[in-house]
């Protein structure tokens, strides 16, 4: 056993690409994590989007335990009832466009498939993306992110994406082009600020895509699996040509997908993955699926994600310029830096994100209950309200 502690193993060990916090997470349940000293913390970040459905959920634990006995890993050359099964079910529940469906493991992954699956369809180069949106950070999905931040260190970038303000349909009108294969969009833009897409402004991108003989590809990776009120947030906007989810799609079981129409083309081999549809990723995805159905989650998210944002809205806080969400993505814009704040809120037991430099961004599991979001709410009162 080495002496060093976990902090000091990882701070030695890893490549040092994550800001980290000073907290060490050793258990999860529900909508609650507990520290390596046994202190208990409400979870209102579910890494990042990955755990709707809670912490230790015992249907999905038995799944995968049973799946890795019965057959754990089985590349796609060869059929597997699970597999089958899940691509039956996702089809099932996505928008009625969607008819068939590719396999990954992330949601960057899935980003990249659909940004070729893009290319190999129409034969044109030109991609569209907004800015403040976020895709990724492998070399295809990080040309698609907005930030020099993020692509600075590592051009060049992959030519061929184009940059427009988000919600503004004259300036992306202008620029698609004859060379336009694809529009690359988050219905809920995460981590550019928890910034809630105009219907109005996606029934255009749709018109104007269907006119010009675009692809629109929605970004659900962070706004799937019933986080804004509904399974998939374009069930309240529109419908994409290809849809691509990852995050809590298996229960927190790595794995990515893209559902696509039918009238997206790729040449047999040009784009696979080993791990891709696992048999063991597929059970997690079907068991929280059923989770999600049977528990009416994306419902409890509407529902609590409405009380969450009246509550919020009636705090008197100088500090606050905005808040803003759907279902349970909330964001609340500060004044002022919100790393600040965010530290006290996690000292004071509540795990947060930071959403660009001055948001706190609010993604707890969708089973979070009433009482423990009036629990958040008094923490967040104490710490934003303090001095007025
Ligand atoms: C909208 C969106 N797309 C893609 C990604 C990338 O997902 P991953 O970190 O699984 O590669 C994220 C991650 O936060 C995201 O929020």
């Amino acid at each position: 056993m080495s002496p060093l502690s976990a902090k000091e193993l990882e701070d030695r060990y890893e490549l040092p690409v994550y800001p980290r916090r000073d907290l060490v997470l050793v258990r999860g349940k529900g909508a609650k994590l507990y520290d390596d000293q046994g202190r208990e913390y409400i979870d209102c970040a579910s890494n990042v989007g990955v755990s709707n459905i809670g912490h230790g959920h015992e249907e999905v634990a038995r799944a995968i335990h049973e799946q890795y006995l019965a057959l754990g890993n089985c590349y796609s050359m060869f059929y597997n009832p699970v597999r089958a099964k899940l691509a039956e079910k996702l089809v099932s529940v996505s928008p009625p466009r969607l008819q068939r469906v590719f396999f990954c493991n992330s949601g960057a992954e899935a980003v990249e498939g659909a940004l070729k699956f893009t290319r190999s369809t129409s034969g044109k180069g030109e991609i569209i993306a907004a800015m403040r949106g976020f895709h990724g950070k492998t070399y295809g999905a990080l040309a698609a992110t907005w930030g020099e931040e993020y692509q600075k260190p590592f051009v060049p970038m992959m030519p061929g994406l184009k940059h427009v303000p988000f919600n503004n349909f004259q300036k992306l009108s202008e620029a698609v082009s004859g060379e336009t294969a694809g529009i690359i969009l988050e219905l809920v833009q995460g981590e550019g600020g928890v910034r809630v897409g105009d219907k109005v402004y996606f029934e255009q991108v749709r018109e104007l895509c269907d006119k010009r003989g675009v692809l629109l590809i929605l970004d659900e990776v962070q706004t799937g699996f019933g986080r804004t009120g509904t399974l998939f947030a374009c069930e309240q906007y529109v419908e994409p040509d290809m849809l691509c989810v990852a995050k809590s799609l298996a229960g927190g079981i790595p794995m990515g997908a893209v559902l696509c129409s039918d009238a997206v083309k790729v040449p047999m081999k040009s784009h696979t993955s080993t791990f891709g549809g696992n048999p063991l990723a597929c059970a997690a995805a079907l068991a929280s699926l059923e989770v999600i159905e049977r528990e009416k989650l994306s419902e409890r998210a509407k529902a609590l994600g409405e009380y969450f944002l009246t509550e919020l809205r009636s705090v008197k806080s100088a500090k606050i310029r905005e808040v803003r969400g759907l279902g349970l993505m909330i964001g609340i814009e500060l004044k002022e830096k919100a790393g600040p704040s965010v530290q006290q809120i996690i000292e004071k037991g509540v795990i947060v994100l930071l959403a660009g430099a001055t948001v706190i961004r609010l993604l707890p599991p969708l089973v979070i209950t009433k009482e423990e979001i009036d629990q958040v709410l008094n923490v967040l009162k104490e710490v934003l309200a303090a001095g007025c």
